[in-house]
């Protein structure tokens, strides 16, 4: 009975993606507890590369269930648009996708709310993804949300009809005047994704689960986004509207606390964000536009640029205590390969007072990051098949890394392809 949980320690596109894949033959099961088609989580290997926003990252691998939890907030036609791309490059979905009935779904007037919220905040906009997830967990919570189950019972087009009625009294409320054709054509392409949604197996995913762990089969579960990001505990407001935190794994799926073994936490070497909101560590200089150039640090769903800063340590502590991390996972150390100087910031200086401890607030005027700075180790790694051939520079980072966080980093990965990844043994 084994329940491990992978999740994201700083604002998103840690890696993750790339990771589960890697670890998918450890385990049985691989299941989203969270988010939705605002992820997207890129996998590469044989020279191929695949951008997976609500399936899990386990499908690529052979004989895994993959399991869409009840956490996950799902649009039935980017769902049909990436299942039916998978299905047209070789994979059969059908066997080894399941779909939690509790799921809930997100409508097309969702996505109208969120980009007329968006819009309603003007300056202050949070520059979400604009796929109607703040809109659809807020359905959620307020108990007037659409189930992917309700799509199997007679009354599901009186349910959506009234859903839609109250949104689009919401719109009018925002000031925001849809175009009626467009809607109904989105609503047409939704209804018929419906159909193709219903050609897998919609299931009860906390019994599935629980059962197969009865069983003595283990499960992976991948987290969406990453910690700052998280409703709680992140930097709110400009945060995502779930829990990305390992408790949301509990929740998302149906699993107890008490089943849950290793929490791998990921990070980059470095620190990206998206969107607006507070990072102490952004950089706005030559160095800041290197790390994005060299780290292609784009947005995989929007394309957006990303913005690039250096490692927050107060950050990723805070991060690792919230969530139980046992161990660590660095990605993309790569991009560093050819820095003199790396930078990681081990305090923050708040109007004076120096602290260790991860604040209420990061507004960024006040948070001042307190820097220590490394050698690099000028060294190609990208080809390195084992952790004897790291440069002794590299080692000492990523001990004092350690030191630092007080969690063993056990992974390390030093590129985008699946076989460029390093187990560490100590
Ligand atoms: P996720 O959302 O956490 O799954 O991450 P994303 O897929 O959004 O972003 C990570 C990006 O970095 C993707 O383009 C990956 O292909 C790439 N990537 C992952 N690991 C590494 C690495 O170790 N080195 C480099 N250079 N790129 C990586
Ligand atoms: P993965 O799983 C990075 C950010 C958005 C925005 C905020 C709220 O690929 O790591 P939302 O659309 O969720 O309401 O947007 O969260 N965001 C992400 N940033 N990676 C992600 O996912 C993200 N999902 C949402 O940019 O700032
Ligand atoms: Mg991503």
């Amino acid at each position: 009975m084994k329940v491990d949980v992978l999740l994201g320690l700083q604002w998103g596109d840690e890696g993750k993606g790339k990771v589960v894949d890697v670890l998918t033959p450890r385990y049985d099961i691989v299941a989203r507890f969270q988010g939705g088609p605002n992820a997207g989580h890129t996998l590469e290997f044989e020279g191929k590369k695949y951008v997976l926003r609500s399936i899990p990252s386990g499908i690529f691998q052979s004989g895994q269930i993959n399991v869409i939890g009840n956490g996950v907030v799902l649009d039935p036609v980017l769902f049909a648009e990436e299942a039916k791309a998978l299905e047209a490059s070789g994979n059969k979905l059908t066997d080894v996708l399941k779909i939690s009935k509790k799921a809930h779904l997100i409508m097309p007037t969702h996505r109208l709310l969120d980009a007329a919220n968006e819009k309603a905040k003007g300056k202050g906009k949070i520059g979400t993804t604009g796929k109607g997830i703040g809109p659809t967990y807020t359905d959620k919570i307020s108990r007037n949300g659409l189930r992917v189950g309700d799509i199997l019972s007679d009354d599901f087009n009186a349910k959506y009809s009234a859903a839609k009625e109250r949104h689009l009294e919401q719109l009018h409320a925002l000031g925001a005047d849809p175009d009626t054709e467009a809607l109904a054509e989105n609503e047409r392409k939704w209804m018929d994704a419906l159909d193709y949604m219903r050609t897998f197996e919609l299931i009860d995913s906390e019994h599935f689960i629980n059962k197969v762990l009865n069983a003595g089969k283990s499960v992976l579960c991948e987290g969406a986004q990453g910690t700052m990001l998280d409703v709680d505990f992140g930097s709110y407001p400009f945060v995502t509207s779930s829990n990305t935190v390992c408790a949301g794994a509990c929740t998302g799926l149906g699993v107890a606390p008490r089943k849950i073994g290793e929490v791998f936490g990921i990070f980059k070497a470095y620190c990206t964000r998206v969107g607006s909101g507070p990072f102490p560590t952004e950089l706005f200089d030559e160095t800041g536009k290197t790390i994005r150039d060299l780290g292609h640090e784009y947005g995989a769903v929007t394309g957006r640029e990303r913005r690039c800063g250096w490692i927050d340590l107060v950050a990723l502590r805070y991060a690792i205590m919230v969530n139980g991390v046992t161990q660590l996972i660095m990605m993309k150390s790569d991009v560093l390969d050819g820095f003199d100087e790396i930078k990681a910031c081990t305090a923050y200086d708040i109007d004076g007072t120096v602290t260790r401890d991860f604040p209420y607030t990061i507004d960024d005027e006040k948070v001042k990051p307190v820097y220590v700075s490394l050698p690099g180790w000028k060294t190609d790694m990208t080809k390195m098949k084992s952790e004897a051939e790291f440069p002794q520079k590299f080692v000492d980072y990523i001990k004092f890394l350690e030191q630092e966080l007080e969690t063993p980093i056990t992974i390390v990965s030093i590129g985008p392809d699946r076989k460029q990844t390093i187990e560490r043994t100590h």
